[in-house]
């Protein structure tokens, strides 16, 4: 099957790293969007290391996932700048309205809500990304405005 086969791929391309395993779930990530759970037996037989350590690698960085992502990626500054900033309402009321949290997709697959460690416009704070567009004082009604645009 093409997981199996793409897995292979990578996991020969990239086994002989020092330090393989983060550029292999990086490509696999770039392949499928997400880390299949599938992968992942495939990953520590090949690199000798146990499935759940694998899994406990993915899900510590934030930056893989473990299902597919929606349509829309929302990305939410976390860092201090941006909490002292009214991040954490912000955040609070985006899982509030959109009724998930992180790493979750609304259940239409319209959106996945990401936490994410600075974005380079502390001095806009609170900050957010939607799929590649930064946004800089950021506010609830513009967070929704454009995802609603992106959804026409
Ligand atoms: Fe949020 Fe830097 S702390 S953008």
């Amino acid at each position: 099957d093409v997981l199996k086969t793409s897995t292979d791929r990578i996991l020969s391309d990239l086994e002989g790293l020092e330090g393989p395993l983060l550029p292999i779930l990086h490509a696999l990530q770039d392949e499928f969007g997400f880390v299949p759970q599938q992968a992942v037996p495939l990953i520590a037989e090949r690199l000798n290391l146990g499935k759940a350590e694998v899994a406990g690698v993915i899900s510590f960085y934030h930056d893989f996932r473990a299902a597919p992502a929606g349509r829309r990626v929302l990305r939410v500054c976390r860092a201090e700048a941006c909490q002292s900033m009214g991040g954490n309402e912000l955040a609070q009321r985006l899982q509030e309205r959109l009724g998930i949290g992180w790493g979750e997709t609304t259940p239409d697959g319209a959106v996945t809500l990401e936490p994410v460690y600075c974005l380079g416009l502390c001095a806009c704070a609170p900050a957010v990304q939607v799929d590649g567009d930064l946004l800089g004082r950021a506010d609830i009604d513009r967070i929704e405005t454009i995802l609603s645009e992106a959804a026409r």
